[in-house]
C-alpha cells in the first residue's frame, strides 16, 4: 500500500508528539518533530549569547544559521529519533522551560523558518512520514493526504506539561507553565510568518477529555480511511 504524508498541527502541549510517534511506529513511518528543530536553534541562540534578557538579536541569529547543523538520529532503545545540534545530543536540553520561554520568538524569524521548512520538506520527500508542528499542513506539506489540527483547553495542556517538567526534575509551578502555554499560543497564532492556523481540509481533534488509547484509535482509523480511498482511486 502506498505511503502517505500525515501533518499534525496544533497548540503547544496538546500531545501531538506522543500521538504522532505512536502513529508512525504502528505504520512503519518516519516521525519528525519539527518543534525540536525550532527548539535546537533557540538553544544555540541561548548558549551563544544571541539572547539577552528579553532581547534577541534577530539579525545575528539569522546570520548564525550557516553555523547550525541539525540532525535527527534514530535511537533504537527509545524507538524514536533524537535531535543533535552540531553533533551533540540536545534532546533533554531543548525541552527545558528556559528554551520553551524563548522558542516562539525565535520561530518568528523569517530566515529561521525558511531554513527549517526547507529541511523539513527534504526529510519528508516521498511520503511515509508523520510530522508535527504548527505549519505542517499549511506551509510545509499543504498536499498532505491527512491533516490533523489538535487542540485542548489551555488548563489541560498546562497541567500535562507541568507534570512532564516535574518528572524531569525541573522546579516549576503550574501557574508558570500555564502562563508559558498562553503566551506561546498568542505568539504562535499571531506571528507574521506562517502563523498557527487550521489548514484547509484538516480534521479538528480536541483531546481535552480523551485518553491516549482513544486518540490513537481514532487517528489510526482516519489513516486507514485515507489509505482505503487511495487504494480505491488507483
Ligand atoms: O511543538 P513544540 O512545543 O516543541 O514547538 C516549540 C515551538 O516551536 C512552538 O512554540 C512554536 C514553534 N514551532 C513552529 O513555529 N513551527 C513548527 N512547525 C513547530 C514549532
Amino acid at each position: 500500500m502506498g505511503k502517505i504524508t500525515i501533518a499534525i498541527d496544533g497548540y503547544s502541549s496538546t500531545g501531538k508528539s506522543t500521538i504522532a510517534k505512536q502513529l508512525a511506529k504502528s505504520l512503519g513511518y518516519i516521525y519528525i518533530d519539527s518543534g525540536a528543530m525550532y527548539r535546537a536553534v533557540t538553544l544555540y541562540a541561548l548558549t551563544n549569547g544571541l539572547i539577552e534578557g528579553q532581547i534577541h538579536n534577530k539579525q545575528a541569529i539569522a546570520k548564525s544559521l550557516s553555523k547550525i547543523s541539525l540532525k535527527f538520529t534514530y535511537n533504537d532503545t527509545l524507538g524514536y529519533s533524537e535531535m543533535y545540534l552540531n553533533g551533540t545530543n540536545v534532546e533533554q536540553e531543548i525541552r527545558s522551560l528556559e528554551v520553551s520561554k524563548y522558542v516562539s520568538r525565535i520561530a518568528e524569524i523569517k530566515e529561521v523558518r525558511e531554513m527549517l521548512v526547507g529541511m523539513q520538506r527534504e526529510m519528508g520527500q516521498g511520503g511515509g512520514v508523520v510530522m508535527d508542528g504548527r505549519d505542517i499542513g499549511t506551509v510545509v506539506f499543504p498536499n498532505a493526504e491527512l491533516k490533523v489540527f489538535m487542540t485542548a483547553s489551555p488548563e489541560k495542556r498546562a497541567y500535562r506539561r507541568y507534570k512532564e517538567l516535574l518528572n524531569r526534575g525541573e522546579q516549576v509551578t503550574y501557574e508558570q507553565v500555564l502562563k508559558n502555554v498562553q503566551s506561546r499560543d498568542r505568539i504562535d497564532s499571531s506571528r507574521e510568518f506562517s502563523p498557527l492556523r487550521k489548514a484547509e481540509g484538516a480534521i479538528t481533534f480536541d483531546n481535552s477529555d480523551m485518553g491516549l488509547q482513544e486518540q490513537f484509535e481514532r487517528l489510526h482509523n482516519y489513516v486507514m480511511r485515507v489509505l482505503e480511498s487511495k487504494k480505491g482511486a488507483q
